[in-house]
């Protein structure tokens, strides 16, 4: 077995972008790419993320911003929020972190970003596109898992590939991505979901199994295909008396019985986390550089 180590790829891909930042921005005179991202209430999940991705920002040399507004802000005034973000021409790219409260409607939101700051790829005319093969910002997890795939050589031409979890964010996308006639894609996809019948009879078909259900511990050696390649994009706070901060992250795979029946699998943490992150950061280098037409 070997591991999909999603923090070197995502460490290697920031020195790429500190290497570009210098040479197409600061060299030529232009200010680096600058982020931001709109954070509403106190989601303690929500706040961690954002800090994450403000800190990613700095490793690479990028601007970050972050709009914090508490949990009551009304739809209205976050629709001008997005408003100010779309017209404001030294922000190249913007995230609005997710969930928001039950007051507002999140789709709504989504739709009113600019698709060309859009750097979640959430809006459905980055979407639309992706679905289409056309330049367009593709969501950070999906997107990550494909370069793990890209930087580790893993075929999927032909391959039987099994999504478990239909989100918007990562299963749909990845889907799409796996099955478009593309270079990592041509696998012949099957995406369960919670009306799948007989779960384990599928995944053990798969060469390629992608988890994303959100349920800890979910996959067990029983239900992978020998030499499969399982990429476990769940993330736990499972309570722990040997750490300090009594937690433990785990994901939606039983990783030690798992690891020893496949070939290629990403940790938890350390694997597709880190990759979300830095994709964000190429998304927001492509915004930057007005790549998306
Ligand atoms: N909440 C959980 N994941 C994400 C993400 O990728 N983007 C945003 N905006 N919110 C999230």
């Amino acid at each position: 077995m070997k591991l999909l180590d999603g923090k070197l790829i995502a460490d290697q891909i920031k020195n790429e972008i500190v290497t570009e930042v210098v040479n197409n921005f600061h060299n030529k005179g232009l200010s680096a790419p600058h982020v931001a991202a709109v954070l509403v209430g106190d989601d303690p999940a929500s706040q961690s993320y954002v800090t994450g991705k403000e800190k990613a920002c700095r490793e690479v040399g990028f601007i970050s911003s972050v709009y914090k507004y508490p949990a009551n802000i009304s739809e209205e005034k976050l629709l001008d929020v997005v408003d100010f973000l779309n017209a404001d021409p030294d922000i190249h790219g913007f995230i609005v972190q997710l969930p928001l409260p039950g007051h507002i409607d999140a789709q709504k939101i989504i739709e009113r970003i600019d698709p060309l700051k859009d750097i979640d790829g959430f809006h459905p005319v980055n979407i639309g596109k992706m679905v289409l093969g056309l330049p367009c910002f593709i969501p950070a997890t999906p997107s990550g898992i494909i370069t793990l795939i890209d930087r580790y050589d893993i075929e999927t031409e032909g391959k039987n590939c099994v999504v478990l979890g239909r989100s918007h964010i990562v299963g749909t996308p990845i889907s799409v991505l796996l099955s478009r006639k593309s270079k990592h894609g041509n696998a012949t996809v099957t995406l369960c979901h919670s009306f799948s019948r007989d779960i384990p009879s599928i995944t053990k078909e798969a060469d390629i199994l992608i988890v994303a259900m959100g349920r800890h511990g979910f996959v067990t050696a029983g239900m992978v295909k020998k030499d499969a390649v399982v990429i476990d994009v769940g993330i736990h706070r499972i309570p722990s008396s040997e750490t300090k901060s009594g937690f433990r992250l785990k994901g939606d795979v039983d990783f030690d019985n798992v690891s020893r029946k496949c070939s290629y699998i990403t940790p938890v943490p350390g694997g597709v986390g880190p990759m979300t992150i830095v994709s964000l950061l190429q998304n927001a280098l492509m915004a930057a550089k007005n790549k998306i037409i």
